[in-house]
């Protein structure tokens, strides 16, 4: 070893105490902290390190073992990094310092400045590469312990509504079904057709509900359906919103396409998203648009419905399909996750695409 190395390690020996006497004045530990000692003891550790260094029988693996140990006693500890990175720094100028005033001709070897500000490197490295992995870790257990809850959560809401879905769909059948006899019987009778369209709307709310609450139970029969013929009769079931909210509507699905399903669900599916569109619509001053498309695509039928109101940002465009979101003041908000479920159901897929001119919804379902 050359034989400055060998003096200045014997210097740092000898004066370890004032070292760490003089760090421990520098560095920032909170009062709460409770591992104070630990910390200098860490500090020790380092400025070993650099007199192995110095000695020439450092290894990489020495420094990352210290730079391990260090940040998982800071996760546990659940202390800030910054000040963490503060105290390596002190103690770093802190033993440059003291090297230059060793009185040893060190500006002969600046190689050793060099080799100590590369363990202090390293050593940071490893520690806050470490720090982050545990970091990390724990914010993706927090993120689980949080969906975990918010999916029991939601369970509890689904057992709820439906049994509370339940109360309100048989009286409502009975509604339903005295209204078709009075019709039936007084053809000629006046509002009894607004009573009856209302109650069906109302029906397919409360249907709605139980598609959260329990998707097995509305598993109704699944048959073959003309897409025409399924948007016709959606068109003229939500006709009187389409001319209260002053909408021009376009139905340009000509060729027979059919799918293999349940027809309410199909309904329920389409419905909501034309009802979204009327409802978004209304913030349009010019020219109110509803396009309904449809194109075949490797087995599967393509809808797509578009309108032009206002675009639906970009990062939202998810979380529209996810239950509970809405920004309406009367929303309910599970109108696409319902759509979602229905349509993932039968192995399709639904997306949306929106750009200041046009927002479309693109539904992808198997013939
Ligand atoms: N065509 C559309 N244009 C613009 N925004 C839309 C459109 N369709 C849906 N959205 C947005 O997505 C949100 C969620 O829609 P969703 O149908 O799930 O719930 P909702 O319409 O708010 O309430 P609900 O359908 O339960 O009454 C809406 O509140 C709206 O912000
Ligand atoms: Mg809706």
């Amino acid at each position: 070893m050359q034989e400055i190395r060998k003096q200045l390690v014997c210097f740092l020996e000898k004066n370890v105490s004032t070292f760490i006497e003089s760090w421990r004045k520098k560095v920032f530990i909170s009062e709460t902290y409770l591992h104070k000692e630990r910390e200098f003891n860490n500090g020790l550790k380092m400025y070993d390190l650099v007199v192995l260094r110095l000695e020439n029988s450092l290894s990489e693996e020495d420094v990352r073992v210290l730079a391990y140990k260090v940040s998982i006693e800071r996760a546990e500890a659940n202390t800030n990094i910054e000040d963490f990175v503060h105290n390596v720094n002190a103690g770093r100028s802190e033993i440059i310092n003291w090297v230059l005033s060793s009185g040893l001709p060190i500006e002969k070897f600046p190689n050793i400045i060099e080799e100590i500000n590369t363990v202090f490197d390293q050593f940071t490295y490893f520690a806050i590469q470490k720090y982050t992995e545990i970091k990390e870790e724990q914010l993706q257990e927090k993120n689980q312990f949080i969906d975990q809850t918010h999916k029991e959560r939601l369970k509890i809401l689904g057992q709820m509504s439906s049994s509370f879905v339940h109360e309100f769909r048989n009286p409502l059948t009975s509604l339903l079904g005295f209204t078709k006899l009075i019709n039936n019987e007084y053809p000629s009778l006046k509002y009894i057709d607004i009573i009856e369209h209302e109650l069906h709307q109302l029906n397919s709310r409360v249907t709605q509900f139980l598609h959260v609450s329990k998707k097995e139970l509305v598993s109704g029969e699944k048959k073959s359906n003309s897409l025409q013929g399924l948007f016709e009769e959606l068109i003229s079931f939500i006709y009187p919103s389409i001319v209260d909210g002053n909408v021009s509507l376009t139905n340009n699905i000509e060729f027979d396409i059919r799918v293999f399903a349940n027809k309410d669900e199909l309904r329920q599916v389409f419905l909501n998203i034309l009802l979204n569109s009327i409802d978004a619509l209304q913030k349009v001053k010019h020219k109110r648009i509803i396009d309904i498309n449809c194109k075949t695509l490797d087995g599967k039928a393509e809808i797509i419905i578009s309108n032009n109101g206002p675009i639906i940002p970009k990062e939202v465009s998810d979380a529209i399909f996810e239950p509970f979101y809405t920004t309406k003041d009367l929303g309910t908000g599970i109108g696409l996750y319902v759509c979602r479920n229905i349509i993932e159901k039968y192995n399709g897929e639904i997306s949306c695409i929106s750009d200041d001119s046009l927002t479309s919804f693109f539904i992808k379902i198997p013939i």
